[in-house]
């Protein structure tokens, strides 16, 4: 069976029909970055190019095999790709490697298959009873396309079929290429960072991390560096992995700018700092700098939860198209304010912001009583920030000295912090908003996440300083709108302080 990808890309042109494909090209540099992280090669390669385009990353592997001493006799290359009016291009491609093969005096054959890669793998792999048996290689190479699939997707039904559960085309194919190899079979591959700590992710990270061996993570440190700088706000990860079992001591991460011949920085870390032994999660940690590594090192030292504390995040519960008939643009009889992030105003809340274009107000009402809550001292955080934003968290206080109501709705787009429902003590609550607002968690964030969403489960799962501390940081805060600063300096003073007086462990 073949995606309605294949009917519906030729009515499309340019941007759209890319889209509809998730065609993003590897620009030669980054596919010969991507060929040389394969360690030893095999003497036959099987090698899989799934999504294979006009070929770019096929062709960066054969020019790393026919390097001198490689000691690859043959490649048998296959190549799966759905857009017919790429095939002439791939075609192309294999013919130059087969002639820089015959040159090197390796041998070179192809197979490619203008199909669906997920429909056709995903059938052979569950063994449906009109397919043959999946073939396995022992190199896969890919970039694998990018585009969301929903729960009844033919995509999503395949998948399952061979027991992968995932909400990307991404992870899907990443799925795919794991079971096709041979045991000590390697995979390199370019891909979205969202798979590492994104909470719809968890069940493939588990499936992968259960037959995958991670040894080499690489980002770029610009957002718009590698290639898909036209389409999505997505940072970028490449990663190889070897079949098997046994995750290696250390996984070498390395970062460069991603300019071509930017220069490289690698550095090793135990598995157990990228993969945290008794995370239920399994987010995967990538420490790109030492920025990262400080923090995060001091953050594990840190001995509160949010639990602990007695406080939790939700994200904020009005969804404003599902109670699009009691919005209202601006406050009045029978209204309670609805605060949006656009009413954030660097560390408090400006409400009304008439001007905006978002509501200000929604009515008070039965119907949307449950999603309010009762008015307090609460603290805000952004779930997205843009891309220019100096930091990836973002956290402000909502006091009711300054917004005076019964009732608030906060909308979707924020998370609060509260206790059981209500709001926060002051000194706490200022404590929260100094910490958060830190250079310390921000780096942590940066490195560990690789989009602008910080979700409430990442903020319930953070490590926070204990009650006192919080309180005492709360208490030295003078203003809510200090500088970046100032906010570092006083976590550093408390966190110095607390970190002198614990006891030890
Ligand atoms: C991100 S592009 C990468 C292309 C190429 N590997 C490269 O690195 O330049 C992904 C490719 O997968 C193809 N594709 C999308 N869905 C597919 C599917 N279900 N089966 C096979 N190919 C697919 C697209 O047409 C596109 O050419």
């Amino acid at each position: 069976m073949i995606s309605d990808l294949t009917t519906l890309a030729p009515t499309l042109d340019g941007r759209e029909r890319q889209e509809a494909l998730g065609q993003f090209l590897t620009p030669s540099p980054v596919g010969d970055f991507m060929a040389s992280l394969f360690s030893t090669l095999p003497r036959d390669v099987r090698l899989i190019d799934a999504g294979a385009g006009a070929g770019a990353l096929t062709v960066a592997f054969v020019r790393r095999a026919c390097a001198k001493g490689s000691g690859v006799k043959s490649i048998h290359a296959t190549a799966y790709e759905l857009d017919t009016k790429i095939l002439p291009a791939l075609q192309a491609t294999l013919a130059e490697c087969e002639s820089l093969c015959r040159t090197r005096g390796v041998s070179f054959t192809t197979e490619v298959h203008h199909a669906d890669f997920i429909q056709t793998m995903a059938g052979k792999l569950s063994g449906d009873l009109f397919s043959t048996s999946a073939p396995l290689f022992n190199v896969a190479i890919a970039n694998p396309p990018y585009k969301k699939i929903n729960t009844a997707s033919p995509e999503r039904l395949a998948l399952r079929s061979v027991g992968l559960e995932t909400s990307n085309l991404y992870t899907g194919f990443v799925g795919l290429l794991a079971r096709l190899l041979d045991d000590g079979g390697q995979l390199v591959a370019i891909t979205p960072r969202s798979f590492c700590n994104g909470p719809y992710f968890r069940p493939f990270r588990e499936d992968f991390l259960n037959q995958m061996e991670l040894q080499r993570l690489h980002v770029f440190e610009s957002r718009d560096a590698a290639f898909r700088d036209d389409a999505v706000l997505q940072e970028n990860v490449i990663f190889q992995a070897i079949k098997g079992k046994a995750q290696p001591p250390i996984v070498t991460v390395s970062s460069s700018s991603g300019e071509a011949g930017a220069s490289i920085t690698a550095k090793g870390f135990p598995f157990a700092e990228i993969v945290y032994p008794n995370d239920a999660e399994r987010f995967i940690h990538i420490p790109a700098d030492t920025g990262h590594a400080s923090a995060t090192a001091l953050l594990s030292d840190l001995p509160a939860s949010l639990a602990s504390l007695g406080l939790t995040v939700s994200t904020g519960r009005v969804v404003d198209f599902r109670l699009k008939n009691a919005l209202r643009p601006a406050p009045g009889p029978g209204t309670v304010p609805l605060l949006y992030p656009c009413h954030f105003n660097g560390g408090t809340v400006h409400w009304p912001k008439l001007e905006a274009r978002k509501p200000n107000a929604i009515l008070d009402n039965a119907e949307t009583r449950p999603w309010l809550v009762p008015s307090g001292l609460y603290l805000l955080t952004k779930r997205f920030t843009s891309k220019e934003e100096r930091r990836r968290l973002v956290a402000c206080l909502f006091d009711p000295a300054d917004v005076k109501a019964e009732w608030i709705g906060f909308e979707n787009h924020l998370n609060y912090f509260h206790a059981n429902g209500k709001g926060l003590e002051r000194k706490l609550a200022l404590g929260l908003f100094v910490y958060l607002n830190s250079t310390l968690v921000d780096q942590y964030f940066r490195c560990f996440s690789g989009h602008t969403q910080v979700n409430a489960t990442d903020l319930r799962k953070l490590a926070y300083p204990d009650r006192a501390t919080l309180e005492a940081m709360g208490t030295a805060l003078k203003r809510s709108d200090s500088s970046q600063d100032e906010l570092d300096h006083l976590v550093e003073h408390h966190l110095h302080g607390f970190q002198q007086t614990r006891p030890q462990k």
